[in-house]
């Protein structure tokens, strides 16, 4: 067998609603995006919906519609994909890192509190691999300080926090639809907001500050004068093309959920008999969405002293996966190692703890839409027979 980490899995039906906007004369954002938007907000009852090229330009228009400037202090947990800090820099703006939770892989709350000072500005909790962070106590800090949220809920599909899907708790939230994620539009992402004014601002910063989109002005009565433009923006729109496939994948979004939900169930029940791995929780009042499966390798006897030789026997173990044609992968990266910021913030892996053992132990399992019995039967059999 061969399984991949994730594998796109479309119906016919969803390929096929690429060529509605292909042969309609209309491919660039248009009426599916607005179709999109509109489905988006309904399924998260998100206020606004606005998107956008990719989760990445999502966290960058938002920080941007939110006045961030540089020398701001923008706190941002150190295990995360790169993006997430990397939005900060692109605006010269000062990234702080914090630690996670090990249980969670979030945003530790005593480690965030710490790093909070009179530049901070913005917070970017991140609901990692489906699990809302604990956004309670961020918002109580947030607004105890005057401080803007930016979920970063790139994974969060189908994700809840007390009932509220993520992303409708901060000021805006950004969700991915990378191949990886649980809704694909090959790149894209969206943004979604409460604040009326933040949706408007957002509007026009994706469409170079344009006060009116090339739809409506090609639509109205005068398509040959050119908008107003009140923000020097940027082009961060999606196209229709991308948007019916994403809009034709949300006709069957609760079974997305609930099968990814099944499989993140079935993984925990049989490898909780193994008691080697740390697998993903979900605490009381949480829907875990399952973009992926991460786990601890070696969790009894995880520690600083003992992170070398867990994180060899983990990448041996991965490689044993490999050669029996299983992908794995660490969950995700801690940033606070990679090259650039460990050399512009002058950081040591041990910063942050939490980040560095996760960065060295963590692993992740094949989860996707389109995993079949046979092959997740197949995943634990060779899991089991290896460790
Ligand atoms: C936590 C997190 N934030 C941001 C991103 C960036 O998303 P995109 O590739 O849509 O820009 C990712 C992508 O995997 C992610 O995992």
């Amino acid at each position: 067998m061969n399984i991949p980490i994730a594998r796109t899995s479309l119906t016919d039906m969803e390929i096929n609603s690429v060529l509605e906007p292909l042969s309609s004369g209309w491919i660039v954002q248009g009426p599916k995006v607005k179709e999109f938007e509109d489905k988006w907000s309904n399924f998260t009852k998100a206020k606004h919906s606005i998107a956008v090229t990719s989760c990445t330009t999502g966290l960058h228009l938002s920080l941007v519609a939110l006045g961030i400037k540089p020398e701001d202090e923008i706190i941002v947990p150190a295990f995360t994909w790169i993006a997430t800090a990397n939005v900060v820099e692109h605006l010269n703006a000062k990234v702080v890192f914090c630690d996670i939770d090990l249980k969670t892989f979030n945003i530790n709350i005593e480690s965030l509190k710490s790093k909070i000072t009179k530049k901070t500005k913005a917070i970017i909790p991140v609901h990692l691999f489906g699990l809302s962070a604990d956004m309670n106590p961020i918002l109580e800090l947030a607004k105890r300080n005057n401080i803007r949220i930016v979920e970063d809920a790139a994974c969060g599909f189908g994700a809840k926090y007390n009932d509220a899907h993520v992303g409708t708790l901060g000021d805006t939230g950004c969700f991915s639809f990378h191949p990886r994620k649980a809704i694909t539009t090959g790149e894209g992402g969206m943004i979604t907001t409460n604040n009326d004014d933040l949706a408007e601002k957002i509007r026009s910063l994706r469409d170079h500050g344009a006060t009116v989109s090339d739809f409506q002005r090609h639509h109205g009565s005068r398509p040959y004068l050119l908008s107003e433009h009140s923000y020097a923006g940027y082009n961060y729109r999606m196209t229709d093309i991308q948007a019916a496939l994403g809009l034709s994948q949300m006709k069957r979004a609760e079974q997305v959920c609930d099968e990814r939900r099944m499989i993140g169930n079935k993984y925990n029940k049989r490898l909780e008999n193994i008691n080697f791995f740390q697998l993903p929780i979900e605490m009381k009042n949480y829907q875990h969405g399952y973009q992926s499966y991460p786990c601890l390798f070696d969790i009894h006897n995880i520690s600083l002293k003992n992170i070398e030789k867990i994180n060899n026997n983990r990448n041996s173990f991965m490689d044993v996966l490999q050669q029996n044609g299983i992908s794995t992968r660490p969950a995700t990266h801690a940033v606070h190692m990679l090259d650039y910021y460990k050399r512009k913030y002058k950081l040591k892996s041990e910063d942050f703890p939490n980040a560095y053992i996760a960065n060295e132990c963590s692993i992740s399992f094949p989860l996707f839409n389109g995993l079949t019995g046979d092959e997740q039967e197949y995943v634990i059999k060779i899991i089991e027979k290896n460790l």
